[in-house]
């Protein structure tokens, strides 16, 4: 591939983000070849840092990456620090004398990639100055990319896209979820589309219910000023769930392109059910984690942790039941969960499929053999920790006799595989360098999941729950199994 030709501008240079994330993949990019001599990167926060120090820091990100002290040096020296306040105009006059002289330094064609990695409530006013100190220019491109979450709600997500409409067209926008760029994620539309096998069967006469797990053994770390608002629901179910649920439910694009997958999204998102405030509580269930173990590890109550409210009614994990009406869907339960402090790290997709129409092997007629149902043949999604996909068969056991029984083909990379693949981030970034929108989120997305969500967080609102309700270390609350018996099936996932 080609070499990439652009200035980067971090807001929130010096943030965990850009150190955890962004520089560690900007400098694989580099060590591939796509970022060679025509790159810069201007980072900018508020505190005061030179150019060298801000050097260092970006060489700690990335010295575990195996590159020669020359190659993390070099691509170093690309870095350049501004200290910068997002409210004052004249700091913005500074940053484009910067970016001119290193767009010309550089050669970079006046390309430029606006990186937002700070705090949500600066988002517009940086999108604002960056029109209005004239740093947009008409050469090359400009696009902005944004980090979540993207409004707190439909209408905080409104006002804020407004004002990013009104400097950067939506084709511009590039709209993080680093799901997107996850490659299991990815390869859900591989399954469905380039397997004749399941596309067939990928509808309500041959599907019972889909199960998407995406759990975490991490609690809110030193998050809590920012999850206590949050709770699982802003964090995990109105970006990373939905987007994977308009993924599994879309219909088949007429074209793998961005215009397409993305109308195909938008459609889905659109099918699934309002629910009233009384059905979403009856559909959603809530939890916040209490004290518990995880292997030998013991942990404090969610409402102990720095920064979170000691009566706080936030939730550390949701489960809930989405129904999806269209011809495709119409009657097949899409059940989710997600959560904090749970048994362990694990984001895995079941998909469970219906019973053959009669079971030949339940022997009614002989009361000496037991009466078995047949478990359901599931293919399963396994997006992290460990990559690939399984499914689940009924064959013959060995012997004498006629007992079936459930047989695993499995497909996972190898640990080596997963290792050398690239980050999320790494795709995402690149994506954007090409300007290719396919694995970031259009504004019809975030809109309709954001009206889906504030009617659940609406309804828990006014109703408060006795927290904590489920241990550290477990799977979550009794109800978020109930959720699943009421329809007579279960978690197929139980570690
Ligand atoms: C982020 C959430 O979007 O995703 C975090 O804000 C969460 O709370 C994280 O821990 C999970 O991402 P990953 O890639 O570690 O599964």
């Amino acid at each position: 591939m080609d070499e990439k030709i652009a200035l980067f501008t971090i807001f929130g240079g010096t943030g965990d983000l850009a150190k955890r994330k962004l520089y560690p993949s900007l400098f694989r990019l580099y060590q591939k070849g796509l970022l060679k001599e025509h790159f810069a990167v201007i980072g900018t926060a508020r505190r005061e840092w030179t150019d060298d120090y801000y050097r260092e820091i970006v060489q700690d990100t990335i010295k575990d990456l195996n590159g020669t002290q020359e190659e993390i040096t070099a691509f170093a020296s690309h870095f350049y620090y501004q200290a910068h306040n997002v409210n004052d105009s004249e700091n913005y006059d500074t940053l484009k004398a910067l970016s001119d002289e290193l767009n010309n330094r550089y050669q970079l064609e006046g390309n430029h990639i606006y990186y937002l990695a700070m705090a949500p409530q600066f988002f517009g006013t940086i999108v604002r100055h960056l029109k209005s100190q004239n740093i947009l220019t008409e050469e090359g491109f400009d696009r902005l990319i944004i980090e979540k979450p993207f409004g707190a709600d439909y209408n905080s997500a409104n006002e804020l896209n407004e004002e990013i409409r009104a400097v950067f067209p939506e084709k511009d926008i590039f709209r993080i979820d680093h799901y997107l760029g996850k490659e299991m994620i990815q390869n859900i539309s591989a399954i469905r589309f380039a397997n004749n096998i399941f596309e067939s069967q990928w509808n309500n006469r041959y599907i019972d219910n889909v199960q998407i797990t995406f759990s975490e053994c991490l609690g809110v770390e030193d998050r809590g000023g920012y999850y206590d608002h949050s709770g699982a629901l802003k964090d995990m179910v109105q970006n990373h769930i939905l987007q994977v649920v308009a993924l599994l439910a879309m219909e088949p694009p007429v074209a793998f392109s961005e215009a397409e997958i993305r109308s195909e999204k938008v459609k889905a998102l659109k099918a699934i059910r309002l629910y009233s405030e009384e059905e979403a509580l009856q559909n959603f269930v809530r939890g916040q984690y209490g004290a518990g173990k995880i292997e030998d590890n013991q942990y404090i109550d969610y409402r102990a942790e720095p920064h979170v409210h000691e009566n706080s009614q936030i939730e550390t994990f949701v489960a809930g039941k989405f129904l999806i009406d269209n011809f495709r869907w119409s009657g097949v339960p899409f059940y989710i969960r997600t959560g904090k402090r749970m048994t362990e790290k694990g984001t895995r997709i079941n998909i469970v499929f219906k019973q053959v129409p009669v079971n030949v092997f339940r022997r009614d007629c002989d009361e000496n053999i037991e009466k078995t149902d047949l478990p359901p043949n599931v293919l399963t999604i396994y997006i992290q920790p460990t990559e690939g996909f399984s499914l689940t068969l009924n064959g013959k056991e060995i012997g004498q006799g006629f007992t079936t029984s459930p047989a695993k083909l499995d497909f996972r990379h190898s640990a080596e595989t997963t290792a050398n693949s690239p980050e999320a981030y790494e795709k995402l970034l690149l994506d954007g360098l090409n300007g290719d929108g396919t694995n970031f989120s259009h504004w019809d997305e975030v809109a309709q999941s954001w009206r889906i969500i504030d009617i659940i967080r609406q309804a828990w609102d006014k109703t408060p729950v006795a927290f904590p309700n489920y241990a550290a270390g477990t799977m979550g609350p009794e109800a978020a199994f109930d959720l699943l018996a009421q329809d007579g099936f279960h978690w197929e996932w139980q570690p």
